[in-house]
């Protein structure tokens, strides 16, 4: 979907920020988005404070003199605007695509709101389509990926090792230095229960279900921006 869809679902997000408020700031090509129209706006006056969700987001937000702190400092953050993968009408969604769903999960479980902006090819009807990527410890992969093996394949999935590079044969390293599986589903039809079976594997650190965390989502689509609330 085109570059205009998403910045128009950035800018409308952009209308929630208010002067003096803490910022969680996504991680993606739509977050891309919203972190350019927010840095305009702070160059004009606007007074923000900011913990970005990923390293390239840092980068982009510092080069745009955005304030940035983390929550080591602010503890609490008031809103978080993030892309998504994938969002259901019940504003669950699947994140990760870009590999940072560690932070964006921490950040967005640390504010009181969390705002999603999507064109509208990330809403389904189930998630799944898209293939739910799981964040692993190195340490024990083999213990890990047996572990992984018996759930996944408990709710119809499999999964596979994400690589990088021009040849392909390099891991995929996320900011924290953890490897990614992408879990292929298809549709998930019990993601809570999924949630939890994937947390109680010791080498598991995270996936990419954000399940009950986003308030509200702006979709763009050729004919304007909806407005999707929970
Ligand atoms: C990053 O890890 C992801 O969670 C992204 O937020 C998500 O993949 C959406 O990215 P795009 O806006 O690039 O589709």
């Amino acid at each position: 979907m085109s570059d205009t869809l998403k910045r128009e679902a950035a800018a409308k997000a952009l209308e929630d920020v208010r002067p003096g408020m803490r910022l969680g700031l996504g991680t993606g090509s739509t977050a891309w988005h919203f972190v350019d129209l927010l840095g305009a706006r702070v160059r004009e006056g606007l007074e923000v404070i900011c913990v970005p969700t990923s390293e390239a987001t840092d980068r982009q937000a510092r080069d745009l003199s955005i304030p940035i702190s983390d929550l080591d400092t602010l503890g609490a953050l008031d809103l978080t605007v993030d892309g998504a993968d994938e969002l259901d009408s019940a504003l669950n969604l699947i994140k990760g695509g870009g590999g940072a769903l560690l932070r964006e999960k921490i950040v967005a479980a640390a504010s009181a709101s969390m705002i999603v902006i999507a064109d509208s090819s990330k809403v389904v009807e189930t998630l799944g389509r898209f293939p739910l990527p799981i964040e692993v410890n190195r340490f024990g992969l083999g213990a890990t990926r047996h572990a992984l093996d018996g759930v996944l394949k408990k709710h119809g999935a499999e999964g596979e090792i994400r690589l990088r590079g021009a040849d392909g044969r390099e891991p995929f390293l996320t900011d924290g230095g953890h490897l990614i599986l992408d879990a292929f589903f298809g549709r998930i039809s019990q993601p809570e229960a999924l949630s939890r079976e994937l947390l109680d594997i010791p080498g598991v650190v995270q996936h990419g279900l954000f399940l009950g965390m986003c308030s509200k989502a702006y979709v763009a689509a050729p004919d304007g921006v909806r407005t999707l609330l929970k």
